[in-house]
């Protein structure tokens, strides 16, 4: 048989038991082929949109029986390339799985299926007065499943923890086609291992997950207190934040955006922001106490050398923040980027900016930095002159540059959005041999034939 006879032949078995949720055309596979980063997808042979647990165990029964490389797929928002498909490999999509299943006001608990979006399991939670608080840049387009899949953080992380933190069961299909349920619906668990736990963050490399129980926690009633304060330098920005961060008070929301980024914003669409400061943080505080944290808060941020502090609330809060939701629209309107993605300990993030302008300066291009202050967070943005495979190797390079200052600041390589295919070859920096090891004996253990998402996230 011919190479493509045969390939026509494997997929008649798939369709007989996918029917039209298996796609094969040239057009739908380039469609599902790569994410939001640079990264390129390779030419999938089909593409699953599933609709059921069942869709998804069909397929990669089909998969493990003939060895296809899986590749597995939300709304394609990701920054990393893990969502990117194999060249003769299968997309398992899971965008159109979008159940919002139960909200449980007593057990503070959502039931989702893996594409709902964020933002409307949010807004269902609203509805009861809950909140599904961590919430992505991306969190209006971005699924739950890409949420699980990287560990995604967002703005309100700073108070209530990262998507694993909001994580309290999972159903899953492991690469032999079989579905498994970890934790549950209980405040406490600890039957068991915390499958739960390795699940979320593992890029699609040990399972496809393809529902989630989620931890709801009350949706704060008041209006919260928005702040902004301008710094001449970064250094004082960072004292700021460590300032914050050692005090009692927790904010909901920190920020922080430098001089380039503020110039790319208030270029793309004014705001206000203070185009001779070297920085600014962004941040929101809630509670009956709000004004008592405020207080806190601005003797921090004066102390450090704050030049100007505003507050607001209400709409025009909202206004002073939404500054920092634009960032990505604006770079994206800009032209081509890269955007990293490094954590310090929030004590570090003043080294951390120091040493991203150092990288800057070596390499001769612009970096604009803006980022989740209170989580030590940063995202690193190299404007690109095109999109050619020598910029992007370039571009990679200075990232790369960029991570390994993280490490040795005791930082990590990704803080938010994954490892993916882009910084591969970084988790054996930032983790030795033996736990190195431990990862890939994890990886064996869940998938022996490595058909999931192979080559990337460990
Ligand atoms: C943000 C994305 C890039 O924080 O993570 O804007
Ligand atoms: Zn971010």
């Amino acid at each position: 048989m011919s190479d493509r006879k045969m390939r026509d032949a494997t997929l008649a078995e798939l369709s007989d038991l996918l029917g039209d949720r298996l796609l094969t055309s040239a057009e739908s596979c380039l469609d599902y082929a790569g994410d939001a980063s640079p990264a390129s997808g390779g030419r999938p042979l089909a593409v699953v949109e599933a609709r059921t647990v069942e869709d998804v165990s069909a397929a990669l029964k089909w998969a493990s029986a003939r060895q296809v490389p899986v590749s597995v797929r939300g709304a394609g928002t990701g920054l990393a390339g893990g969502a990117c498909a194999y060249d003769g490999g299968l997309v398992i999509s899971l965008a159109g799985m979008t159940a919002i299943r139960e909200i449980d006001p007593a057990d503070r608990i959502a039931v989702v299926e893996a594409g709902a979006i964020t933002a409307d399991i949010d807004r269902a939670a609203a509805e009861v007065g809950l909140m599904y608080a961590p919430d992505p840049a991306s969190y209006a387009t971005s699924t739950i499943g890409g949420n699980i899949a990287t560990n995604a953080g967002g703005l309100r992380c700073v108070r209530y923890g990262v998507t694993r933190d909001s994580v309290a069961g999972l159903e899953v299909v492991l690469a032999d086609g079989s579905v498994i349920t970890t934790g549950g619906r209980t405040r406490k668990n600890t039957a068991g291992y915390d499958l739960t736990g390795v699940f979320v963050g593992s890029e699609g490399t040990l399972g496809v997950v393809t529902a989630a129980i989620l931890r709801l926690v009350p949706r704060p009633v008041d209006e919260p207190l928005t702040f902004r304060a301008s710094f001449p330098s970064m250094d004082a920005l960072g004292g700021a934040v460590s300032g914050i961060m050692g005090s009692p008070v927790t904010p909901l929301v920190l920020e922080f955006m430098d001089a380039a980024t503020i110039d790319m914003v208030e270029s793309y669409r004014p705001a206000g922001l203070d185009r001779s400061s070297a920085g600014v943080l962004l941040g929101q505080l809630t509670g009956v106490d709000a004004e008592e944290q405020f207080a806190v808060v601005e003797t921090a941020m004066v102390a450090a050398g704050a030049r100007k502090v505003e507050r607001a609330s209400g709409e025009r809060g909202e206004e002073l923040l939404a500054a920092r939701r634009l960032v990505t629209a604006a770079a994206t309107a800009r032209g081509p980027e890269y955007v990293c993605d490094v954590a310090v300990p929030p004590s570090r993030l003043a080294e951390m900016l120091e040493q991203v302008a150092a990288v800057a300066g070596r390499n001769g291009v612009p970096i604009s930095v803006a980022g989740h202050a209170g989580d030590g967070n940063l995202h690193p943005s190299i404007a690109l002159p095109d999109t050619s495979v020598e910029t992007l190797d370039g571009a990679e390079r200075i990232s790369d540059e960029i991570a390994v200052a993280a490490i040795a600041l005791g930082g990590t390589v990704t803080g938010e959005h994954g490892i993916g295919s882009l910084k591969l070859g970084l988790l054996a920096r930032q983790l030795d041999e033996p736990t190195m090891a431990a990862h890939r004996r994890l990886k064996a253990a869940f998938d022996p034939l490595g058909i999931l998402t192979p080559g990337r996230a460990v």
